[in-house]
């Protein structure tokens, strides 16, 4: 049985089951320095207010800055019996100060404590991530310009579609990161208000300052209403929903990369640091860290939608369900950190096997729809028309073993007379890839483009 810390109106020794189940000290002791500094700027709050005294207010400075140096060089362990982070923070304090340690909860409720130091901590999580998507888009771009002239198969239905080059796929993905890049500061700006000083629901009697310690913790200013703020974890959702988006960008990219670097495509080759031998096959050579990285994206998922169903049909305003918020977003920020740190690593070091891709493209007539266009520009008939005669034209290659841009003129006019030489130099990927000039499109030329908007854009955020 262990004693109550927090209880005025329960005598009885807690029940160990209940203690176990109660606890959040394991977990939420990741928030011991938000807890700490805002216990800072709290305090010194309460002092400015005349709420509390000037040595007071030193005292519990000093402690609490003593507190951290314990929790850090490890002689004040966080593996104890504390309920929470901030229990055990708070008696650590007071055995150092005395009874000033004891006003540092004035004005304030764990309520409001918790929901400060948890929006705190992803607030700060939300802009490490942000940066690491960033560092990724820069190395995209970077292999990407490497690339524009790189011809590889371009797919629908996972079916050779149009050839594309290499640099405009990876620009596909870099897409996708800018816009988690512009998701993750859009949560940032949204939630940067400040919690504390909410006290339990309703506010406080005391005469505090809210502008204060929300301009001293870095929020923009204090958030509007209590109630809805000590029960609110929309920060909390926000995060996992973000990182669940992600975290699905670089499932497709690693199930690309998996592919790619099969016997079949061959069309990149993992460098040895991240891949991994068989204990059996000697002579295989797995891609299990693209496959981790696609794997990683269910537990995201997981921690959402876990969240998501602790805080449906809650009635206002903060219920003990919200203790179970912690775990799950401490885990998609472990996953999205790890992940794209080595996501990053991973691209860098792989091998870009430029012939492969050159090599693939030959197969299945990636050009056909340059002569159904040919066709309907040169002759004038209707698309409907020139696509049933490039179906032709692709059946005879086939039947020959062909690709249809290595038809001769010939056999082209044998299918329809009115096809010109001219339409030599447009049988060709590399022109047919080049003739996508549209804006967005794939050309040499926009692609260059798209990398330079993307460059200018990562350069003013
Ligand atoms: N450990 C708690 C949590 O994570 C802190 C808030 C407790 N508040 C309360 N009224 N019991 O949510």
């Amino acid at each position: 049985m262990a004693k109550k810390i927090a209880s005025a109106r329960i005598s009885q020794s807690s029940s160990a089951l209940l203690q176990e189940l109660n606890q959040s000290l394991p977990f939420d002791k990741l928030l011991y320095i938000e807890d700490i500094e805002g216990s800072i700027v709290h305090s010194q709050m309460l002092c400015n207010q005349g709420i509390i005294s000037q040595s007071e207010k030193e005292d519990i400075h000093k402690a609490l800055k003593q507190v951290k140096e314990e929790i850090e060089e490890g002689s004040f362990s966080l593996d104890g019996e504390d309920e929470d982070i901030h229990m055990a923070i708070e008696r650590r304090v007071t055995e150092i100060v005395g009874d000033s340690g004891k006003r540092m909860h004035t004005a304030r409720s764990r309520n409001d404590q918790v929901a400060l130091d948890f929006r705190w901590f992803v607030q700060k999580q939300t802009l490490n991530v942000a940066q690491l998507v960033k560092q990724n888009i820069q190395t995209l771009l970077t292999i990407a310009s490497q690339h524009t002239d790189t011809i590889l198969p371009g797919m629908t239905h996972l079916q050779h579609a149009q050839p594309i080059n290499f640099g405009y796929h990876l620009m596909a993905y870099a897409s996708m990161f800018k816009r988690d890049y512009e998701r993750f500061i859009d949560s940032y700006k949204r939630n940067n208000y400040s919690p504390i000083g909410c006290a339990a629901l309703a506010g406080t009697p005391h005469p505090i300052d809210r502008e204060f310690t929300a301009k001293e913790l870095g929020f923009y200013a204090p958030t509007l209403n209590c109630l809805d703020t000590v029960s609110d974890r929309d920060f909390a959702l926000d995060m996992l929903y973000n990182i669940s988006v992600l975290m699905m960008h670089i499932s497709r990219l690693s199930e690309e990369l998996i592919l790619w670097s099969t016997s079949e495509f061959n069309f990149i080759t993992l460098s040895d640091a991240h891949a991994t031998g068989s204990s059996i096959m000697p002579q295989k050579k797995n891609p299990d860290i693209p496959e981790l990285l696609r794997g990683k994206s269910g537990r995201a998922y997981g921690n959402l939608m876990g969240l998501l169903t602790v805080m449906k049909s809650l009635p206002l305003a903060y219920n003990k369900d919200t203790q179970e918020d912690k775990e799950g977003v401490f885990d998609s920020i472990t996953t999205a950190t790890l992940s794209l740190r080595v996501l990053d690593e991973m691209m860098i070091a792989m091998r870009v096997n430029e012939s492969n891709m050159e090599k693939a493209s030959m197969v299945g007539h990636l050009c056909a729809t340059d002569l159904a266009d040919y066709l309907v520009k040169k002759v004038g008939i209707a698309f409907r028309d020139a696509y049933h005669i490039t179906g032709d034209a692709v059946n005879f290659a086939q039947s020959k073993g062909l690709d249809i841009s290595q038809l001769s003129l010939e056999d082209l006019q044998s299918i329809d007379g009115r096809i010109d030489s001219d339409v030599i130099a447009i049988l060709d990927n590399r022109a047919s890839m080049n003739a996508r000039n549209s804006q967005g499109g794939t050309s040499s030329q926009q692609t260059k483009r798209q990398i330079e908007i993307m460059k200018e854009w990562l350069e003013s955020v």
